[in-house]
């Protein structure tokens, strides 16, 4: 099943963006699902994918500290697909997941022709930096 262009709209990194783009992402992503405990992506793997989740959570650890949860309308794989280096961090399912997922040409595709898309996701990533930024000073208190 794909996505609708409304579901898409819902989710806070996909909102503004014009109805064009989201048609095209519609038709791009594909429905993944995972079991409870599954690896969705590895750290130092190569990534091509990005994933958007629409129900259940995933964890995400980095040399077996956990980093973070994530859950519906959260996405992931973003890092990797964006500086060409490995995958940053595991991402395993933490129950059963599903998720949409999209090709890395396809999904950068889409950052160049919209800038709300792009504007919206670095707008998430910076406030991942700042949650991460204040665990860290809390970690060294
Ligand atoms: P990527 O490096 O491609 O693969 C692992 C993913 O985990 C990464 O992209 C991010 O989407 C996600 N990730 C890494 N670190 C964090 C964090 N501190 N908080 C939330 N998500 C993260």
């Amino acid at each position: 099943m794909s996505m609708t262009t409304d579901q898409l709209s819902r989710v806070p990194i996909f909102k503004d963006v014009p109805k064009k783009s989201l048609e095209r992402l519609a038709r791009i992503a594909r429905e993944r699902k995972f079991a409870a405990g599954e690896v969705i992506l590895k750290e130092g793997d190569e990534g091509v994918g990005f994933f958007l989740v629409t129900s259940g959570n995933v964890d995400v650890t980095r040399g077996g500290a956990k980093l973070n949860t994530l859950g519906p309308n959260d996405f992931f794989g973003e890092m990797a697909l964006l500086d060409n280096h490995r995958r940053s961090a595991t991402v395993t399912a933490n129950g059963p997941v599903s998720t949409y997922a999209m090709l890395r040409s396809e999904f950068v595709a889409e950052l160049e022709s919209s800038s709300e898309l792009a504007i919206h996701l670095l707008s998430a990533m910076s406030r991942r930096l700042r949650d991460t930024d204040e665990r860290l000073a809390e970690y060294e208190r």
